[in-house]
């Protein structure tokens, strides 16, 4: 299992840039303040919502902290959507293929065939972290509003449409972890 101390370290062994390495660790500090809010809104082990169960017994603020850092480290190799998968790949390398699942899912998100509830607590959590937070919390459409800015200014039009048709569903899940935590933290 990695660390946060190890997680850090992993950002600078694969040369991360500053940019990347200030969100991931906002990230991080996004899902830390996610799963904490979820513990302290339920009594637990379970809670359902939107006829989906979680098992709030075993989520571990500290472990998704770690997976919100280690989130982009794929984009080392790749700037693409394949970057997910990429970070995947070097926490399976690194000795964690848990967190590596986790992780590799929040490129997948976006995927037209994909559905909110295919992905488990810990990946809906990184997801939607990630997208309300650049280097601190923002809202969904300001968050939004500069992800397209930068796919367009890249190139990437055709991630551009894709993330676009992706907003109701990133509006699905933020009313889920609402309801998981009781509040709005943006
Ligand atoms: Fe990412």
């Amino acid at each position: 299992m990695i660390t946060y101390e190890q997680g850090i370290r992993l950002l600078k062994k694969y040369n991360l840039n500053d940019n990347v390495t200030n969100h991931s660790i906002a990230v991080g500090n996004t899902c830390f303040l996610i799963a904490t809010n979820i513990i302290k809104n339920n009594k637990g082990p379970t809670v359902t919502i939107d006829g989906i169960s979680y098992d709030i017994s075993k989520l571990d603020p500290e472990y998704v902290k770690v997976a919100g850092l280690l989130h982009d480290i794929g984009r080392c190799r790749t700037n693409s959507w394949e970057h997910a998968r990429e970070s995947e790949k070097i926490l399976v390398e690194e000795g964690d293929p848990e967190l590596g699942r986790i992780v590799g899912a929040h490129g997948d998100f976006i995927l037209p065939e994909k559905h909110v509830n295919d992905f488990d607590l810990y990946q809906k959590i990184v997801i939607y972290a990630d997208s309300i937070t650049l280097y601190s919390i923002l809202s969904l459409d300001e968050r939004f509003e500069g992800v397209l800015e930068r796919r367009r200014s890249a190139g990437l039009l055709k991630e551009e449409g894709m993330i676009k048709d992706s907003i109701k569903k990133h509006q699905i899940l933020e009313t889920q972890m609402r309801q998981l935590m009781g509040n709005p933290i943006n």
